[in-house]
């Protein structure tokens, strides 16, 4: 196999390990709750500004969305702060090298947000302006929805990366860290939650005391926000539902055991408990829009935790084996390092050889530094001496620029190391040994 086994920085976490972890999955689940709130926000917006094009009040709710989009965006960002410099710091050679080898993508982020933020300003504050303009309005929250819809899946990209240390060798850029089998399913199971989690934000912000739906709306109940909320949850979960099957039955199996697939069912299983009390609320009465509230609110704060844990006992048991190994390499490269410190190398005189005449000393020259890797007559590490000789034999001064700066001639062979520190006189006496060679 070729997994690479970096060495890691020998320095010591600036926090607990289990403190650094917890804030991890904290921080990523507030930040995570935004971030959804942010995405479904935007797209729920854009459905009801479109089904608004024929019904009045669907604009108006559209543009009550959107006035929370901007505020969950801050948020999201804000939280974003803490779980990013965790992962860092906990993972920082797989975060690191899943960063690197999805390099543009990744750095693609940081442009794409900005333009996506910008947008969804421009969609809030331009509701009135471009009133007999509609078609230009919504377009400005379709592209605002499309790129939020792509920058996660960058993040998962690359979160789902860093997770494989051995797919590193054959992944190049994030299209093929895409192909890696979960990333879709998991990708379709976070829209899901998107839309579920801002179902139920829609049902509690149109119940709010302060909040004046009848001054707001001419023919929209609070009852009939909090029903459209509800109906918006139970997509979101049947979707989050589906994928998070599918997630359960593609996860690579390193990271899986017993006690992940535990938390995973009971995680599911209060999904489908929330689906439940939405629909008992949807088929019964007004009056008894309220009556499941608390539930459903309580069984999806319960599988965000569950979700949280999840991810982590997933992250660390598909990572463990590598980390041992990237121990063991970095406590033999420090032992190594401490043999090599305490027993300094002496530089050893030339061993010259007088009986081969005046090509003695390019001889011995070509001994200490070039023998590791020439033959006289067969490929080692570079190409035979003979080789060099049919190449230089008339170019002795392009023999000796090539040493002092070798290029990169041979798709199948390494590239070989400069040899600046030879002088001009060492050069010469090199040369005209390897041009002596028949
Ligand atoms: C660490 C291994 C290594 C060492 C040490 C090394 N070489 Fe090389 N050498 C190579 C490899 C690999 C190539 C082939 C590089 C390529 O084609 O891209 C090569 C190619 C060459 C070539 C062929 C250049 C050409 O134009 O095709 C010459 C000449 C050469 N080495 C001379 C030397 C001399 C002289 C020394 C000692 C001063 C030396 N090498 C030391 C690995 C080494």
């Amino acid at each position: 196999m070729n997994t690479p086994i970096p060495k890691d920085i020998p320095l010591s976490l600036p926090l607990p390990e289990w403190l650094l972890v917890t804030l991890l999955v904290v921080s990523f689940l507030l930040h995570i709750v935004f971030i959804q709130l942010m995405v479904g926000g935007s797209i729920v917006t854009l459905w009801a500004q479109i089904k608004g094009l024929k019904n009045k009040e669907y604009d108006t709710f559209a543009h009550e969305i959107a006035k929370t989009i901007t505020v969950n965006k801050s948020m999201a960002v804000v939280l974003g702060i803490a779980p990013l410099l965790s992962i860092n710091t906990l993972y920082t050679i797989y975060f690191y090298s899943a960063n690197a080898l999805t390099g543009f993508a990744w750095i693609m982020i940081i442009p794409l947000v900005i333009v996506a933020f910008l947008l969804t300003y421009l969609h809030k504050y331009s509701w009135k302006a471009l009133e007999n303009n509609k078609m230009v309005h919504v377009s400005i929250m379709a592209l605002a929805v499309l790129i939020f819809l792509f920058i996660p899946l960058i993040f998962l990209a690359n979160v789902n990366l860093m997770m494989f240390p051995e797919k590193w060798g054959t992944i190049q850029g994030f299209l093929s860290a895409m192909t890696l089998p979960n990333v879709f399913p998991r990708y379709f199971e976070f829209l899901g939650a998107c839309i579920a989690v801002t179902g139920i934000f829609i049902v509690w912000y149109n119940g709010r005391k302060s909040y004046a739906v009848s001054t707001i709306y001419s023919v929209f109940k609070v009852v009939d926000l909090k029903r459209l909320g509800y109906r918006i949850t139970i997509l979101g979960l049947g979707l989050q539902l589906f994928f998070g099957i599918i997630v359960l039955f593609t996860l690579p199996s390193k990271g899986i055991s017993f006690e992940l697939i535990g938390i995973m069912v009971v995680a599911g299983g209060l999904l489908a408990l929330a689906l439940w009390f939405c629909y008992k609320t949807l088929i019964n009465t007004d009056e008894y829009i309220n009556l499941h509230f608390k539930k459903i609110i309580f069984s999806m704060l319960a599988f965000l935790i569950l979700y949280g844990g999840s991810r982590q006992l997933y992250r660390h048991h598909s990572l463990e084996k590598h980390q041992s190994l990237v121990a063991a390499n970095t406590k033999e490269f420090q032992r190594l390092s401490k043999e090599a410190r305490e027993n300094p190398v002496v530089e050893s005189e030339l061993e010259i050889d007088p009986s081969l005449g005046e090509v003695a000393k390019g001889a011995a020259i070509f001994q200490a530094n070039c023998a590791g890797c020439h033959k006289q007559n067969e490929k080692l590490v570079g190409p035979p001496m003979t080789e060099m000789v049919s190449i230089y034999e008339k170019n002795e001064q392009g023999l000796r620029d090539w040493v002092r700066k070798p290029g990169k001639k041979r798709a199948d062979y390494p590239q070989m190391p400069a040899f600046s520190q030879l002088s001009d006189d060492d050069l010469k006496e090199l040369s005209k040994y390897i041009l002596s060679i028949k």
